[in-house]
C-alpha cells in the first residue's frame, strides 16, 4: 500500500502490477467469499472445489513471489522492522511518496493474509467434520481425531482470515479517504495515474514462460492433492 504522489512524480501512468498477481487478487476474492458461503451453505462438493483452486492460487502466488516481476516478488516487499518504522513515522510527512507496489507497512498485512490462507488450506485438506462424513481429501492419511481437530482449527482459522482481510480493507480505505490515494485502481488496471517512487518506465515484464511454469506447478500441486484423495 501507498500514500500521495510527490511534486517530482512523472505525470504519466506508471505500471506497478502484473496481470498475474491482479487475477490472482481478484480470483482469490471471489474465491474466499465462494468458499464462505459454501461452508455455511454446507454445499461442501461446492466448498471443496473452490478451496482446491485457492490451493492452486497460493502455489502460484508463492512461486510468482520469487519468479514474477518486481513488485510481486517478497524480497521486494518484505522488510526488517527498521523500514517498516521508517515508513510508518513518515506517513504523514508531506514528501512521503506512493511505493512502488507494497509500502513495507501493507507488505506485513499481505504476507499474513498469504501466511493465514496457507494455513487455511492446509487445515481444509486434512479436515473432517465432527459425524465423519465430509473430509478433505488428504483426511485418510491422518487418525480420526487428528482429521477432526483440523477440521475444528479450519473452522477457528477462518475468524482470523477474516480479522486479517477487515484490516486490510481498513487500510485501503484509510489510504482513500485520509491519504486521498486510490490503491484499488491499480490492482484493476496495472497502472497507476500518477507516479510515485520506482522506475519511470513502470514495472519490467518477466518471460512468458515463467508464467507456464507457475501454473503448471500449481495444477500438478492441485492434481497430486486430488489423486491422493482417490
Ligand atoms: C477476500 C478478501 C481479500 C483478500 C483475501 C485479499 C488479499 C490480498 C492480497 C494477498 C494482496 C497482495 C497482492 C499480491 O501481492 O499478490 C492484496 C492486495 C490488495 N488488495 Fe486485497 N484482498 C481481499 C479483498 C480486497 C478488496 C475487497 C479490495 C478492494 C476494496 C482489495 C484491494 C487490494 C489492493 C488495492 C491491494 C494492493 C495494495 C497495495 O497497493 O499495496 N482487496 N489483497
Ligand atoms: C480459503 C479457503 C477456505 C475457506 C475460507 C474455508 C472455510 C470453511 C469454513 C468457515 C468451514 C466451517 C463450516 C461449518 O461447519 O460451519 C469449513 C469447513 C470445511 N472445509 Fe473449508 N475452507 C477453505 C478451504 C478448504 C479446502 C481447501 C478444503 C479441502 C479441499 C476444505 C474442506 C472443508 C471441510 C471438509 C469442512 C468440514 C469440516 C468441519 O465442518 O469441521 N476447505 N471451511
Amino acid at each position: 500500500m501507498a500514500a500521495e504522489p510527490s511534486a517530482a512524480s512523472p505525470a504519466k501512468p506508471q505500471k506497478v502490477w502484473d496481470g498475474p498477481t491482479r487475477l490472482f487478487h481478484w480470483l482469490l476474492v471471489g474465491l474466499v467469499a465462494f468458499s464462505w458461503w459454501t461452508a455455511e451453505e454446507h454445499l461442501m462438493t461446492l466448498h471443496k472445489a473452490s478451496g482446491l483452486t485457492i490451493v492452486g492460487l497460493v502455489v502460484f502466488r508463492i512461486y510468482w513471489g520469487f519468479m514474477g516481476p518486481d513488485t510481486a516478488r517478497f524480497t521486494s516487499f518484505i522488510k526488517g522492522p527498521r523500514a517498516i518504522l521508517s515508513y510508518a513515522s513518515s506517513l504523514f510527512k508531506p514528501a512521503h511518496q506512493l511505493a512502488f507496489g507494497h509500502n513495507p507497512l501493507g507488505a506485513l498485512s499481505v504476507a499474513a493474509i498469504i501466511l493465514a490462507l496457507v494455513v487455511q488450506v492446509s487445515l481444509g485438506l486434512f479436515a473432517m467434520d465432527t459425524d465423519g462424513l465430509e473430509s478433505g481429501p488428504l483426511a485418510r492419511f491422518v487418525s480420526y481425531d487428528m482429521a477432526e481437530t483440523a477440521g475444528d482449527l479450519h473452522e477457528d482459522a477462518f475468524n482470523i482470515l477474516l480479522v486479517l482481510i477487515g484490516l486490510h480493507i481498513a487500510a485501503i480505505a484509510f489510504y482513500l479517504i485520509v491519504k486521498r490515494a486510490n490503491l484499488v485502481g491499480p490492482m484493476i488496471t496495472g497502472r497507476r495515474a500518477h507516479g510515485g517512487a520506482g522506475p519511470e518506465a513502470g514495472l519490467a515484464t518477466v518471460p512468458l514462460w515463467r508464467f507456464i511454469l507457475g501454473v503448471v506447478i500449481a495444477g500438478g500441486v492441485v492434481g497430486l492433492v486430488i489423486l491422493a484423495g482417490g
